[in-house]
């Protein structure tokens, strides 16, 4: 069975298509990374128009490799009979995400799904996100996949969350952030260093020139009598102590050498100069820290052997290496996706779709985005 999958929450237009639950057979991708760049961030209004651009060239792709190429018919006509001879679901993200950038997404589903009257499947985004850990391209046959209960750290420009997956479909939110998210953190960073957007990747490339214990970041102390709080992160304090070191005293910021840019953090604390490569790579240390520690501890409540990672800071190099090392410090088994399915993407929609098509679990055509849905 195979499904046509679009995501278009935040600033990608995504398309792919699945088959047999875990197989990716076609998978495009639209990044709209350049038209924002010039804003720091994701401008809304010019993402939705931008998803409206890019979606019918965006299915074409999905489906181009799988025609045959001596076809006589019309381009229109081989997509057309594509979709309807072998596409068995139409899947998209419902939500959470950015209101405008979803309403195409789902139009255009619900568009296929009408004309060609196959089923429409409504995917929450961070349960695709979780999906993206079950894809297997098809040269990947012996992969090794997860097996349920897990616990899942969701870390990504919107949502830092820890989801306790029991079995399929069952999922129980323990731990999220308070204020900003990881990504975020690593964005408003970045922007405010003057690095540009995306922050994290970005963030990463400096750092990795940086020395990561040269100085510490203070940890919150989420203050709570509540148990239930314990796995929550806070990240906004990191933003402001980089912010700190940005306002006091640059001491050679006439430099345009970035290893030459210092920053100089003038408070309560004795006052030290630091480069750009060492401030980037202590707060990409606390950051990592942050995440691991909660996501261990996490495990260990919910008595599980298996921590997956998933979302785009999930891609950091230093959050992998340091959660697998605390992984295999406590005996935990440890999964996080390919860099190129951390990030938004429609495989992973696909994957979770899968499923939902297996026990006939379909939206009708009222189905409506939502820009904040729980899971
Ligand atoms: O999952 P995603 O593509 O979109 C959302 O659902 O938000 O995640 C995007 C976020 C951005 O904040 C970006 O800075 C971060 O993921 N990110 C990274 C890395 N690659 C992407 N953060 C840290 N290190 C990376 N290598
Ligand atoms: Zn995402």
């Amino acid at each position: 069975m195979k499904i046509l999958a679009i995501e278009s929450s935040c600033d990608e237009t995504a398309t792919a298509i699945i088959e047999n639950q875990h197989y990716l057979i076609s998978n495009s991708i639209s990044s709209q990374i350049k038209i924002h760049q010039k804003y720091g961030g994701v401008v809304p209004e010019l993402a939705s128009r931008n998803h409206l651009y890019a979606i019918i060239p965006l299915l074409e792709d999905a489906i181009k490799p799988l025609i045959k190429e001596d076809s006589k018919t019309s381009k229109a006509e081989d997509y057309a009979k594509y979709i309807s001879e072998n596409i068995d679901a139409i899947a998209v993200t419902k939500g959470p995400g950015l209101m405008g950038s979803l309403l195409v997404g789902v139009m255009a589903a619900k568009t296929l799904a009408m004309v060609f009257k196959k089923p429409l499947i409504g995917v929450h985004h961070i349960e695709g996100h979780i999906f993206a850990n079950f894809l297997k391209e098809k040269t990947e046959e012996n992969k090794t996949l997860p097996s349920y209960p897990f616990v899942c750290l969701v870390v990504s420009g919107g949502h830092t969350d820890l989801v306790y997956v029991e079995k399929e479909s069952q999922y129980t939110y323990i731990g999220r952030t308070r204020d900003d998210a990881a990504g975020e953190c690593f964005d408003k960073a970045a922007r405010y260093l003057g690095l540009g957007y995306p922050g994290g990747p970005i963030i990463e490339k400096v750092a990795q020139k940086g020395n990561p214990y040269f100085l510490k970041f203070p940890k919150v102390n989420l203050r709570s009598n509540q148990e239930d709080c314990d796995l929550d992160f806070s990240f906004s304090g990191l933003k402001t102590e980089v912010t700190m070191y940005k306002e006091k005293l640059p001491i050679n910021a006439s430099s345009s050498s970035d290893k030459d840019r210092f920053f100089s953090r003038a408070g309560k604390r004795a006052v030290k100069n630091i480069s750009l490569p060492d401030l980037t790579a202590c707060l990409q240390e606390s950051i990592v820290n942050i995440l691991v520690d909660n996501t261990v501890k996490a495990a260990k409540k919910c008595k599980t052997n298996t921590i997956l990672m998933a979302g785009g800071v999930s891609a950091n190099r230093r959050l992998r290496e340091v959660m697998a090392s605390k992984c295999h410090e406590n005996n935990l088994k440890l999964f996080y996706p390919p860099i190129k399915y951390c990030t938004d993407n429609a495989a992973m929609i696909a994957a979770a779709a899968y499923p939902k098509l297996l026990k006939k679990s379909f939206d009708d055509f009222n189905l409506t985005p939502a820009s904040r849905i729980n899971l």
